[in-house]
């Protein structure tokens, strides 16, 4: 729900854009990963991170001016990529960024498209394949000085590319080779650039993270600084310095990132933060009452309940389109939060600054989406109607998921919170397949509970991404007792992800799928049958809208 007020002002806005613990740096070295479109960018990043080094993604026609600009930087990578570099639009940096490198001691590594790039700007020769080499490989280690320091004769890595490297330029020389790619790998010591044909941020190449290592320690001498404790202290210092004397509002759902980020801007500002918390009508069996039960127990002085179920089901009466319930929801709730806001302007007075979940990801994939708002860095406001003027301010916005998720363990909050699954904004109208109406959500909810509780007690609690209920909108005949049946059906959806993006249907044991299944059709009210989800994402998405 908290992600969706974003989205929705930043749809309607004016102007907006994220912010980053705008005033402060933290003291910290740092990898910029240079993306070229690649699929594995973000795992880049997240490996150097695991070495205890903080790495930021950034475009990579990123200017000169901005790069600099990076606190801490000591070493730049250039992510792999679908293109050629022989392709018209191919994302491109200038002999001049190298020259630039060069001056700042910066050292950078290609890798797959970054690796053939790097000798296509610098005039050496890349050539196509006649055809694909996908897979895993044994590469033939021939210099074991800096970048290969400590690897065998031969090591397994794992390929994926299209063009390959023939020809290096001058001052350049070959440290790797496989069977089929003469120059595997490359490296210019007096230039500081260095070059890998294959993915070293993948689990495939067995000695990835040793190679990553060497590059971010060894040659680029970054010391592991990126420390989660560190890292708490420095952020709600950060906020204290900005956010002064300041009153905060933000919104917050129970879920995992607005969780993290209230405790942390509580922290930091303490009785000036004012938590909202909406009850749209459409949220899980006791849902409402365990968030309020847990911010109380936090410490909170300012949590202000608003129940809007009323309003949110009164607005969705009659609507079946799922576009449709998805707008009324979101513009419900962002009138809503604007009315409470106001009210508590009147109570205790001006209100500056909006607390955000905003997550990495989040800004990385919205940044992609547009070049120029990407460029957008510095301070916006965000304007709710009626000259509402309030300034962002997002603490989780550098941090991954899991990272998340370590801050809220080492805050304190529990396991319930913190392996917290994903819940959307729309909450169970999405889940409610045509009308929402409070008798079908009296069956979904009891349904859903008992999807929760078979799983908690199972292996599975920590495997899934999500796991849930879905109520369909069909009929069917079953028999109960001797009397026939005519009632509802619901679909369990289980499955494992890494970020959503893409999903497996989760392989459950057959007897805690009859479990749930019997305990269903025995406990609710309306429910005569049970269907397990079997399709992954693509081509089928999680929800069912
Ligand atoms: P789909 O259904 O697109 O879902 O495969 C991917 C992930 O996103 C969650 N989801 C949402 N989260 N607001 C949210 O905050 C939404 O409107 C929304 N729709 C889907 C979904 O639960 C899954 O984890």
């Amino acid at each position: 729900m908290f992600k969706k007020l974003h989205a929705h002002l930043t749809n309607k806005k004016r102007r907006i854009a994220s912010l980053m613990n705008e005033g402060f740096t933290l003291d910290r070295d740092t990898i910029v990963v240079l993306d070229f479109g690649g699929q594995y960018t973000h795992l880049i990043s997240r490996r150097v991170r695991e070495l205890g080094v903080y790495s930021e993604i950034l475009s990579y026609d990123t200017p000169l001016a901005e790069l600099e600009k990076v606190p801490g930087v000591r070493g730049i990578i250039f992510s792999g990529g679908p293109s050629s570099v022989y392709d018209e639009d191919s994302p491109r940096v200038s002999r001049e960024f190298f020259s630039w490198c060069r001056e700042k001691r910066l050292p950078v590594l290609g890798i797959c498209y970054g690796h053939q790039l790097i000798i296509h700007v610098l005039g050496g020769g890349v050539k196509r394949l006649d055809r694909r080499e996908y897979g895993k490989t044994v590469l033939y280690v021939e210099n074991k000085e800096d970048l290969f320091k400590g690897l065998g004769d031969r090591e397994i890595v794992w390929m994926s590319h299209g063009d390959q490297v023939v020809e290096l330029p001058e001052g350049f020389e070959k440290i790797g080779h496989t069977d089929n790619c003469p120059i595997a790998a490359y490296r210019n010591t007096e230039s500081g650039i260095y070059g890998v044909q294959f993915h070293i941020e993948v689990r495939h190449t067995e000695r990835g993270v040793e190679i990553l290592e060497n590059f971010v320690r060894g040659i680029c001498g970054c010391s592991p600084t990126w420390r989660m404790e560190d890292w708490i202290k420095e952020t709600v210092r950060g906020i204290r310095e900005r956010v002064g004397d300041g009153r905060v509002i933000m919104a917050v759902s129970g879920g995992v990132d607005s969780t993290v980020a209230a405790v942390l801007l509580h922290r930091a500002v303490g009785k000036n933060l004012h938590c909202v918390f909406v009850d749209n009508g459409l949220l899980r069996k006791n849902e409402a009452e365990e968030v309020i039960r847990r911010f109380k127990q936090h410490g909170f002085e300012h949590f202000h309940f608003v129940d809007a179920g009323e309003t949110f089901l009164s607005r969705l009466k009659g609507v079946t389109d799922p576009e449709e319930k998805r707008r009324i929801i979101a513009d419900t709730f962002i009138r809503i939060f604007e009315t409470k806001a106001r009210e508590l302007e009147k109570t205790y007075g001006k209100i500056e600054y909006l607390g955000q979940g905003t997550i990495y990801p989040d800004r990385v994939e919205s940044a992609a989406t547009s070049k120029a708002s990407a460029k957008i860095k510095s301070h916006h406001n965000v304007t709710l109607p009626e000259g509402m003027t309030l300034k962002l301010v997002e603490p989780l916005a550098s941090l991954y998921k899991d990272e998340v998720r370590k801050v809220g363990k080492m805050l304190g909050l529990g396991d319930d919170v913190v392996w917290r699954q994903p819940f959307p904004g729309p909450s169970l109208a999405v889940r409610i397949i045509g009308e929402v109406t409070r008798e079908k959500l009296r069956i979904l909810r009891e349904a859903d509970a008992i999807v929760q509780e078979e799983i908690q007690k199972s292996d599975f609690r920590k495997r899934l991404w999500q796991s849930f209920a879905v109520l369909l909108p069909v009929k069917t005949v079953g028999v109960m007792g001797d009397a026939r049946t005519y009632e509802n059906v619901i679909a369990i959806r289980a499955v494992e992800s890494e970020d959503a993006m893409t999903a497996n249907f989760a392989k459950l044991d057959w007897d805690l799928l009859e479990r749930i299944a019997s305990r269903i059709v025995n406990e609710v009210e309306g429910v005569n049958r049970v269907v397990y989800d079997i399709t992954n994402k693509p081509p089928s998405t999680v929800e069912w809208e």
